[in-house]
């Protein structure tokens, strides 16, 4: 894990000025996917209060600090897929992540001492939220072997494009993820944990549509989406 010295300070002081700084480390883990009756995107109170907050992308530029030593100053992440890309993802995509890691809805022991209240309020993860939407999609971004790019269109546009776009744009409103130009080898591990119900916070609707998927079926999508460009912004 890279961590800048900056970065180091701002949870040190963080750790410092809360009282039960020892339960920081330990993600809190909550039933999904894999328990009978789970509903995908439950109502969450700091959510609701994160989505009806006015934000400011200029404030969220400045609270990003606490996320940039792993998701990179211009929110392009890392192609191995250690740090998704995040510069244009939807806001309420963002938001939603970011209350299912902090709830245990999406098990993220890595991000979870960065996600808390004791770091960021719902107000400031919104703030943080508007401030990535308008980032301009990063110049360049990992991309697969281009070996089965015919297979992974015809894939998408059967399986993905009626939720997630016809260019991998997401749906804002919806809370489906854009991805377009995302890191390939993300892309690729998130659909196969979604496949295999270990991210456990996702749609069901999607594991239905996954589940007949081949790991070289998931690999042929992955490198499709990674090379679909977004307009500029
Ligand atoms: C210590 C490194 C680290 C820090 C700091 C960090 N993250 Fe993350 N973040 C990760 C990792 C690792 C993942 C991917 C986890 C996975 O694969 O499920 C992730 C995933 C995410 C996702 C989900 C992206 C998606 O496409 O679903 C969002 C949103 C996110 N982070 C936002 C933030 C925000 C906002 C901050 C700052 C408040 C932050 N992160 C700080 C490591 C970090
Ligand atoms: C019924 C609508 C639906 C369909 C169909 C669907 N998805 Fe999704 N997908 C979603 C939703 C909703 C999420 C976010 C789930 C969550 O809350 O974590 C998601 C998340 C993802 C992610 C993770 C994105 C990120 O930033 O972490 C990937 C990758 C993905 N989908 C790929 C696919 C592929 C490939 C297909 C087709 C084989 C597909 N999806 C079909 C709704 C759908």
């Amino acid at each position: 894990m890279k961590l800048k010295p900056t970065l180091i300070a701002v949870v040190l002081s963080a750790l410092a000025a809360h009282p039960a700084s020892a339960e920081f480390q330990r993600q809190p883990r909550v039933s999904g996917i894999e328990t009978y009756g789970y509903k995908w995107n439950p109502s969450d109170q700091d959510m609701n209060k994160a989505l009806a907050y006015k934000a400011n992308a200029k404030k969220g530029r400045a609270t990003y600090k606490i996320c940039k030593g792993c998701h990179q100053a211009d929110g392009s992440g890392l192609a191995d897929a250690s740090y998704p890309q995040l510069a244009g993802q939807h806001a309420s995509v963002i938001i939603k992540q970011m209350m299912d890691i902090r709830a245990g809805r999406r098990d993220n022991p890595r991000m979870y001492p960065f996600s808390g209240e004791w770091i960021v309020s719902a107000e400031e993860i919104a703030d943080i939220a508007a401030y990535l939407n308008q980032l301009p999609p990063p110049a360049g971004n990992g991309k697969g072997d281009g070996a089965n790019l015919a297979l992974g269109k015809h894939l998408y546009d059967q399986d993905c494009a009626s939720c997630h776009g016809k260019n991998g744009e997401g749906d804002a409103k919806k809370f489906y993820p854009m991805v377009a130009h995302q890191h390939f080898a993300y892309l690729k591990r998130e659909t196969r944990e979604s496949r295999d119900q270990g991210r456990r916070n996702t749609n069901p609707d999607m594991v239905k549509v996954l589940k007949n998927y081949s790991d070289a079926d998931v690999a042929a999508v992955s490198d499709y989406l990674s090379r679909l460009t977004l307009p500029k912004k």
